[in-house]
């Protein structure tokens, strides 16, 4: 029988994990790594050049037991052969859940609705190759006959944040004379920094949104297509001008010719999308060639998440720990910090990908969930937050698990960067483990030299806690294959999570209500305000503004 959401906090192996958590939250990490030497190789996968070593947790292996207990009581296993099989497990939307259709390198048939999905997939592939191609080799020339040598994406979320994430990713394996920009925010800034650095006669825009209907978007492809029209006339639009959708109506309306469109499809979620033509920016950068070995990385993994055993499956362990955390010890937010700069725009992608996934208050069952769900997740690149949050993460009150991404070689091994980078990246996971106690840092003064009054007065602010829990996922390269492999591990993990929980993890509700409002506040803000019905603080804020613009 299947647990409701409401049983899954009081089913027995919930309130176990409870009791387990409550006799086992004071066991030191450090002590554990003493007694037993084998912890590390015990707590650690590898899958091709990508080891997930999650030894530094605060677990035993009766935690282990009883979380993948609780895996299997919520049907982990079932739920992923369904999204595998093309059901349509996104019950809001009653829509399948196909982004590992996009990189399904063995073309077996998927199905929805008795369709196989494969050959509308791979036409777009083939699509995509023959314009990327001519893009890089300058045979799809602008209007005046120059080659497009700079790629503007115009998209928001899903449709902005994977491409920008897998293109800074994959910068080192860029076309040597192409240069890429993203524009996503409603800002007129975003635009304007964008059109301010770009020639029209050497600019491919590429309109990205699934729905094609998307105010920021839309708003930012109008300006970008009157600057291009008011530099080289209207003709020049079908040379400059290329859309990815799932809305030919909406496309056409806008101005851009279905057969310069790109296709996807309503199984493909915005934050899943950039396996899809989404990611024709990524494609023209990086070549197809290069764009299709990332899709065979997350290939890897996909068929690693579907056939490996719970207890040997990275993402259901990650996920696992997760949950951990989240609703046993109560840790509401999580860290993921890439040591590597080209991954300096992973923690904004996977922001979305957590938070608008899982971010949910209603079960699957339609029932107000009372357990948590969806942590904060945030990060940046290491070593650069090491000298921003880190103090927190170290010494703070509230403890956050921090995910460690590091690539054992560089794309730039210059001088002894790249080992200071990996012993600083080693360092902290060791440090938030293993702390310092207050007998360490007076033991240190001592050494320094400092006065007993000197010990007494700073002895505490010199300790670590430690118990400070952290995985770290170790690459050989940032190159696609990897990242392939990295973003759909994390895809999976958030999948599974939000099978813990109950979640549909394929909605987004909770983004329309911000846009409604602003809907019915923009002409106000004009003075076409017919009777302000809002709070009184947004109605004086409104008059505020009104009158600092006039
Ligand atoms: O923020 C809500 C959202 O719908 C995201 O899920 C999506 O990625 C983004 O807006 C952009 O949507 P679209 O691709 O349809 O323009």
């Amino acid at each position: 029988m299947f647990m409701s959401s409401k049983e899954v906090n009081k089913s027995r192996i919930w309130k176990k994990l409870e009791r387990h958590y409550k006799s086992f939250r004071k066991t030191e990490m450090r002590d554990m790594f003493k007694k037993d030497p084998q912890r590390a190789e015990k707590f650690s996968i590898s899958l091709d050049n990508l080891t997930f070593d999650y030894s530094k947790n605060r677990i035993n292996e009766r935690t282990m037991k009883y979380l993948l207990t609780l895996a299997k009581e919520r049907k982990v296993a079932e739920k992923i052969q369904q999204m595998f099989s093309g059901e349509k497990i996104n019950k809001t939307e009653n829509r399948s859940v196909l982004h590992i259709a996009l990189r399904n390198r063995a073309n077996t048939p998927i199905y929805v609705d008795g369709q196989n999905v494969m050959p509308k997939i791979n036409d777009v592939l083939a699509k995509m190759r023959k314009f990327t191609e001519a893009v890089r080799l300058g045979e799809f020339k602008g209007h005046t006959g120059k080659k497009l040598t700079n790629i503007v994406n115009i998209g928001i979320g899903g449709s902005d944040l994977g491409p920008k994430m897998a293109v800074e990713a994959l910068k080192k394996y860029w076309a040597k004379d192409t240069n890429c920009y993203f524009i996503s925010n409603i800002d007129g800034t975003a635009c304007a920094e964008v059109l301010n650095k770009v020639d029209p006669e050497t600019t491919l825009f590429i309109v990205s949104s699934k729905t094609f209907t998307t105010i920021e978007t839309l708003t930012n492809a109008k300006t970008c297509r009157k600057w291009l029209v008011d530099a080289l006339g209207e003709h020049a639009v079908a040379k400059h001008f290329v859309a990815v959708s799932t809305n030919v109506k909406e496309v056409e309306k806008f101005g851009i010719n279905p057969e310069n469109m790109f296709e996807f499809w309503d199984f493909v979620g915005g934050r899943y999308s950039m396996w899809s033509a989404i990611g024709l920016s990524i494609a023209i950068a990086i070549g197809m060639d290069n764009f299709e070995k990332m899709l065979e990385g997350a290939f890897a993994m996909d068929n690693h998440f579907k056939t490996a055993p719970l207890a040997e499956n990275i993402p259901v362990i990650m996920a696992l720990l997760g949950v951990w955390y989240n609703n046993f010890f109560g840790f509401k937010s999580i860290a993921v910090i890439p040591y590597d700069q080209y991954l300096q725009y992973l923690p904004a992608y996977l922001q979305q990908l957590d938070m608008e996934s899982n971010g949910k208050h209603v079960s699957l069952d339609n029932q107000y969930i009372k357990y948590s769900t969806a942590p904060v997740l945030f990060g940046g690149a290491g070593t650069d937050v090491q000298h921003s949050f880190f103090q927190m993460i170290h010494q703070g009150t509230s403890i956050v698990p921090c995910d460690f991404i590091v690539p054992a070689i560089s794309h730039n091994e210059i001088g002894e960067h790249h080992e200071i980078l990996l012993a600083n990246v080693l360092a902290q996971g060791e440090a938030l483990m293993r702390g310092k106690t207050v007998k360490e840092a007076v033991e240190e003064l001592k050494k320094s030299g400092k006065s007993k009054e000197e010990i007494e007065e700073l002895k505490k602010y010199k300790s670590f806690p430690g118990n400070r829990p952290s995985n770290t996922i170790v690459l050989k390269k940032v190159d696609p294959y990897s990242l392939g492999m990295l973003v759909a591990m994390y895809e999976h993990k958030v999948f599974v999570e939000g099978v813990i929980w109950d979640i549909n993890s394929f909605d987004q509700m909770g983004v329309e209500l911000g846009k409604q409002m602003a809907l019915s506040i923009l002409p106000e803000l004009g003075g076409n305000a017919t009777g302000l019905s809002h709070d009184s603080s947004t109605s004086r804020l409104i008059e505020l503004i009104r009158k600092l613009r006039k």
